[in-house]
């Protein structure tokens, strides 16, 4: 399968998908969404992989949706095409993800990967939503997930500024789960990915779901939701082998059963 925007590799039980159009700094446009589509469609189709990790470049992990694709866009066209429901696809992976988050995450790249289960964040990182600079807002979810994350006050102030956080604010306001020099920041996703990867893949979707399902759910409705999910871990092999390995003393081997 071959990509023009974004490449896809795999690394053991990881798969890696880089977006990839650098003079553009990864400017996210319809090519790369589906592109990218097509590779999470690969990745979770193939049992051999457990965790994905998404990442760009040093300078850009995304500047955004492309504007320059935008800018002709009408009304009716956004409306009828559903604009942006492509998009989707990234939230709906059900394997984990991991954002690598280099340079600048702006816009629909910020949106993208706050998609993501977990966001590393290099130390050059900058998150923003500068949509309104456009006179347009966030589409792909940034009024939402990002206000889920660091609350009303900050969301509000970016999206209606514009304002970007450089990586240590991200982490302060609970946006990334860590901060990482620059140069070590793909090694550390990686290292990540390969933990989760080595897991009980029911274990690993089932907790992403129920994670998931607390930004969805009542507390009462979400407790009864991840009780449910334990309780059917207890059906698998792998909680026996898990246990086995820690009453045994040695390190466990998933099967994935
Ligand atoms: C299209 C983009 C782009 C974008 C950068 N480029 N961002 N092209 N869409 N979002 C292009 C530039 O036009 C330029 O191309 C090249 O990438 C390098 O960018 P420069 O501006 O020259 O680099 P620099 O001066 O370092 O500034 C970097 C920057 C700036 C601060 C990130 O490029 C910028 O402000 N970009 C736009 C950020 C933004 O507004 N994002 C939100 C988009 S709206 P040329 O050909 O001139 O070399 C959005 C909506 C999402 O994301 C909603 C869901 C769809």
């Amino acid at each position: 399968m071959s990509y023009d925007t974004i490449l896809v590799d795999t690394n053991g039980r990881v798969g890696v998908i880089t977006l990839n159009r650098p003079k553009a700094l990864n400017a996210l446009n319809a090519a790369l969404i589906a592109e990218m589509g097509r590779a999470l469609d690969r990745f979770e189709s193939d049992a051999g992989i457990g965790c994905i990790v998404l990442t760009g470049s040093e300078r850009a992990f995304a500047a955004g949706a492309d504007i320059k694709e935008m800018q002709a866009l009408n009304f009716p066209a956004t409306y009828v095409d559903d604009f942006i429901t492509s998009w989707e696809r990234l939230s709906r992976c059900r394997k984990p993800v991991v954002a690598a988050v280099a340079g600048y995450a702006l816009g629909g790249g910020c949106e993208i990967a706050m998609m993501c289960d977990i966001i590393l964040a290099a130390d050059n990182a900058r998150f923003g939503q500068p949509e309104i600079q456009l006179g347009i807002m966030p589409g792909a979810g940034g009024s939402q997930r990002l206000t889920r994350a660091v609350g009303k006050a900050k969301a509000m102030e970016m999206c209606l500024t514009g304002r970007t956080l450089t990586a240590e604010e991200a982490d302060r306001y609970g946006l990334v789960s860590r901060v990482v020099p620059l140069a070590s920041l793909k090694e550390e996703a990686m290292k990540v990915a390969d933990t989760i990867a080595g897991l009980s893949l029911a274990s690993v979707m089932m907790t992403k779901e129920s994670v998931n399902r607390a930004f969805e759910s009542s507390l009462a409705e979400g407790i009864r939701f991840e009780r449910r999910l334990f309780q059917a871990l207890f059906a698998t092999a792998d909680q026996k082998e898990g246990m086995a390995a820690f009453a045994a003393k040695r390190g466990a081997s998933f099967t994935n059963n």
